[in-house]
């Protein structure tokens, strides 16, 4: 038997490779723990500067960023009631346009619609004084390209036909698609995801209705300090 072969040998090898791993593995995860630290601040002020931008695309122009994004409150904050209708946590955040008369031009409610066609499906919804929608934007969801991802607005302008609308208009009984006989268009072919967003935004509107001296009054108050 060669020394090459020997169990004594083996194990020394076996040893190094080891040593040489556990190395290489600590100036990995150095490596990534130091990236990590030097590129957080860079993240956050990118997931703030997209979060803005979404939040802006359901105003009228003229709102600045950095405003809205510190209007930020938790839904828990003002004691909303009927948080089931939105199915979000009370954790979560909504925010306000404040214009510079100190008056809340819109509220802007993270919300979720649970019946979409691959999984849940994230929304967030512009929502005026008077309880009509501004705008809305699918801010997260798996629906099926070619079909079900058609409410993204980078897809197609479905998602427009909520402008302006509210509990009064069409009636709560109209909020549904037209194939199960209310006013909103479904997709060619996909039916379940226009369902789960007409229904999720209409409850988004009777959230706003339960709380919207809360919602309001609480902005007014703070620009009053
Ligand atoms: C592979 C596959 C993916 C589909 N993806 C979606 C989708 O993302 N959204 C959707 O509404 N329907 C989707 N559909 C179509 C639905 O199964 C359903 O036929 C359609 O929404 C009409 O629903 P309705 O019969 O309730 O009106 C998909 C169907 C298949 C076969």
């Amino acid at each position: 038997m060669t020394e090459h072969n020997s169990p004594t040998t083996l194990t020394q090898s076996i040893r190094r490779s080891a040593i040489g791993l556990a190395i290489f593995a600590c100036f990995t995860a150095g490596l990534i723990s130091v990236t990590h630290y030097f590129t957080q601040d860079t993240i956050l002020a990118n997931q703030r500067a997209y979060e803005a931008r979404q939040l802006l695309s359901l105003l009228p122009d003229g709102y600045a960023a950095e405003t809205l994004l510190n209007s930020a409150r938790t839904l828990d904050q003002i004691n909303a009631t009927d948080l089931s209708l939105l199915h979000v946590a009370g954790d979560e955040h909504y925010f306000r346009a404040i214009n510079d008369q100190g008056q809340v031009d819109a509220i802007l409610l993270p919300l979720v619609a649970p019946e979409g066609y691959s999984e849940a499906i994230r929304l967030i919804v512009g929502i005026s004084p008077s309880g009509a929608i501004l705008g809305a934007r699918v801010t997260r969801h798996r629906e099926t390209p070619g079909l079900g991802d058609q409410v993204e607005l980078q897809k197609s302008n479905w998602i427009l036909q909520f402008n302006g609308r509210s509990l009064a208009n069409p009636l709560p009984t109209d909020w549904q698609v037209k194939k199960d006989g209310g006013q909103f268009d479904q997709l060619t072919g996909a039916t379940i995801t226009p369902r789960a967003i007409v229904t999720a935004l209409s409850h988004g509107l009777e959230f706003f209705a339960v709380n919207r001296t809360r919602l309001l009054a609480d902005a007014v108050t703070e620009t009053e300090q």
